[in-house]
């Protein structure tokens, strides 16, 4: 499984890119306003993300346009920010036909907001290299968010589209959102650093390093 991290704070990419483990990138309108970013700098923004992660790195940027026509146009001028940019669509009519003319510019596409199979397959059959399910707002509304995910891996994994197409596990809260993702062969979690942090932690990890570091005082003091 690959993890990007779900932020547009700059800190927490450096901090989740240092961790060696970091392989892209997921922003959204939500995440930038509560970074404060502001409209002017948003592409100057996308462009310092894009360069702390590397050229190989997938970066979303997520367009706000309505129109297809205007998606298209947005899609072209955020791809011009680094090669490592995703232009991220939230799923609608408009925008099925956005990413299929995007793709067929070879610019890539992550397609968000998806949270049905039916929703999922059309957005691989328009061309999107991504496909975003949010689990965690399912669980939001007493829905089961895992076993929505499962479904749609399901239903994309059935298929050849002629080209890769990775789901992206996106509104993960929890460790267990990640390793129920993982054991359904989901290719990629995108997880807020607060939740990465929860990855990484263990009771017993901490109980087992305090037990060797006072093990190993004794031998050092003799
Ligand atoms: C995905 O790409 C989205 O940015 C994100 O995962 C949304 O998560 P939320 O439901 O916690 O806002």
């Amino acid at each position: 499984m690959k993890f990007f991290i779900d932020t547009a704070d700059l800190d927490e990419i450096r901090e989740a890119e240092s961790w060696g483990v970091l392989d892209g990138v997921t922003t959204n309108p939500s995440l930038y306003a509560k970074i404060g970013g502001k409209l002017a700098d948003f592409e100057d923004h996308m462009g310092k993300i894009c360069k702390i992660v590397g050229e190989d790195v997938p970066v979303s940027a997520e367009s706000t346009a309505k129109t297809t026509e205007d998606m298209i146009a947005e899609g072209e001028h955020l791809a011009k920010i680094a090669p490592n940019i995703v232009v991220k669509l939230p799923i609608c009519a408009e925008s099925l036909a956005a990413t299929h003319q995007l793709y067929k510019e070879g610019i890539p596409v992550n397609m968000t907001l998806v949270f049905s199979a039916p929703q999922a397959l059309l957005a691989a059959s328009a061309g999107a290299r991504y496909i975003s399910p949010f689990v965690g707002r399912f669980d939001d509304i007493g829905e089961d968010g895992i076993e929505q995910l499962a479904t749609m891996v399901q239903c994309v994994k059935n298929y050849d589209f002629g080209r890769e197409v990775e789901i992206i596990t996106a509104s993960v809260r929890t460790p267990n959102h990640v390793t129920q993702a993982a054991l359904i062969g989901a290719d990629i979690a995108t997880v807020p650093m607060a939740a990465l942090k929860k990855c990484l932690a263990h009771p017993l990890t901490d109980q087992g390093l305090e037990k060797f570091e006072a093990d190993w005082k004794k031998v050092v003091e003799g």
